[in-house]
């Protein structure tokens, strides 16, 4: 699959010589092309059998572990091609709101192959996860009385609370310090949550905590399930509940800089199960059914946002403009993160110039890149910023009217797959009272980028 290397001599190369890692892009510049003609640049790129292969070895890290699933976080890429792929792999969902809820549904997603982990909820999406049968996780005490209302007065069969260690644990910048996150019950409070849920009807109990984004160190995550496992069974103990449902949460990083290590996934499954077996099997007790909710581990990787160079601009820096924006990626923008670009046919082209990579939105932290060596660019210029494959195209929006672009599925089978049209100026509009027709403002000659 490697068409695309990134491996390049930098103006210093100080490893030249050696074979340097590299990231590749699933096929050829000419079906690229092939694709501009239907939907022009941006547009997304996801690799189906990458996905899979990475489902899989989520799977097979935690074999072990009796009904595991990875309920995949819908919010990472939020699309039913995508969830219903997933199933191939027995995953469920992991939803946030009542959007991901209705698109975990139109993918067939029933029961509890949906876990429901929101926050600040409102009391229809309560009502949508409860009906659905799905795996309510509550984020806060005060939410088991208002589900409670918004329910009726019956709570679902099958609860979970959410666990914020605070000082427990370090996070990290993406999800911020446990302590000063605004997420999940304290211990405290999760003793008197689950008396609450018990004494309210509630049959079945499970516990989840998720305290860090993009993490790539094993022994994070077996600290934090060892923690987690520790405090079920002390409530068990205290309340006289057990616990079917584990749930550690998402967070598995993934390398997005050349030569950073890969999470060792072997290395948490087998931590994980060492700690269950200390904590529940030495006991005599059960191991519950665990469950992790990876978005960024099963698809981050196996996205890539191709692009066109618009314009290089030389003034205190050189600009490399695109047609993409921060609109169409916000990471990098948002939380200064890094993704590889690599420029098609200029693979092994030096990259001796150094360039800001930025998209056209009128906000000077619209920017790819800062300060990244490149090879030389022209307008024109067709590049993959890779990685894309999480809350990427997910974290869109249409600041100064920016259109959403399409996204391609690339099948097992070697076929693309459309599974989003590019929005269009009317899609914009719909929501205006009176509405806006592009057509009917329009005096000959249609609007460029994604126009109907
Ligand atoms: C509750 C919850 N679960 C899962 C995820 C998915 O995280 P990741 O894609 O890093 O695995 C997130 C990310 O924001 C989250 O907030």
């Amino acid at each position: 699959m490697a068409v695309v290397s990134a491996a390049r001599r930098t103006r210093k190369a100080p490893h030249s010589g050696f074979k340097m890692q590299t990231k590749t892009f699933p096929f050829p510049l000419a079906r690229v092309l092939e694709l501009e003609k239907k939907t022009p640049t941006p547009f997304h790129v996801y690799d189906a059998a990458a996905i899979l292969r990475r489902a899989r070895a989520l799977n097979e890290a935690f074999a072990w572990a009796p009904g595991y699933r990875n309920h995949f976080a819908v919010k990472a890429l939020p699309n039913p091609a995508i969830l219903e792929l997933l199933k191939a792999e027995r995953s469920g969902a992991d939803c946030s709101s009542m959007a991901e809820l209705v698109l975990a549904e139109r993918a067939g997603l029933r029961g509890e192959d949906v876990v429901f982990t929101s926050n600040d909820t409102p009391a229809e999406e309560f009502r949508r996860a409860a009906k659905m049968g799905a795996i309510v996780n509550f984020d806060d005490i005060t939410h088991i009385p208002f589900a409670r209302r918004a329910l009726g007065g019956r709570l679902p069969e099958m609860v979970c609370c959410r666990w914020n260690p605070g000082v427990l644990k370090d996070g990290n910048a993406i999800i911020g310090k446990p302590e000063e996150a605004k997420y999940g019950f304290t211990r405290e409070q999760l003793f008197e949550g689950f008396r609450d849920l018990r004494d309210g009807g509630a049959k079945r109990f499970g516990l989840h905590a998720m305290v860090a984004s993009n993490e790539r160190s094993a022994p994070y995550f077996v600290e934090t399930a060892r923690l987690l496992f520790e405090l079920a069974s002390e409530i068990s103990a205290t309340l006289g509940i057990e616990f079917s449902f584990i749930d550690i949460g998402g967070g598995f990083g993934i390398p997005y800089r050349l030569g950073e290590e890969d999470l060792d996934l072997r290395a948490v499954g087998e931590g994980v199960r060492r700690a269950a077996d200390e904590v529940f099997t030495r006991n005599g007790r059960p191991i519950p059914r665990l469950a992790t909710e990876c978005g960024r581990y099963v698809t981050g990787p196996c996205g890539w946002l191709v692009s066109r160079v618009l314009h290089v601009k030389r003034t205190y820096r050189n600009y490399a403009g695109l047609d993409a924006c921060m609109a169409d990626l916000m990471r990098p923008a948002m939380y200064g993160a890094y993704h590889h670009i690599t420029v098609f046919g200029k693979e092994d082209a030096p990259a001796d110039e150094i360039y800001d990579v930025t998209g056209a939105l009128c906000e000077n932290n619209d920017k790819f890149a800062v300060e990244r060596p490149l090879p030389r660019l022209e307008p024109g210029d067709m590049l993959a910023i890779h990685d894309t494959g999480a809350h990427g195209h997910a974290m869109g929006f249409n600041y100064n009217g920016k259109l959403r672009h399409a996204e391609w599925l690339l099948m097992p089978d070697g076929e693309n797959r459309l599974i989003r049209r590019a929005e269009t100026l009317d899609d914009l509009f719909a929501t205006l009272v009176p509405p806006v027709r592009v057509r009917d403002s329009m005096q000959g000659g249609a609007p460029e980028r994604n126009a109907p």
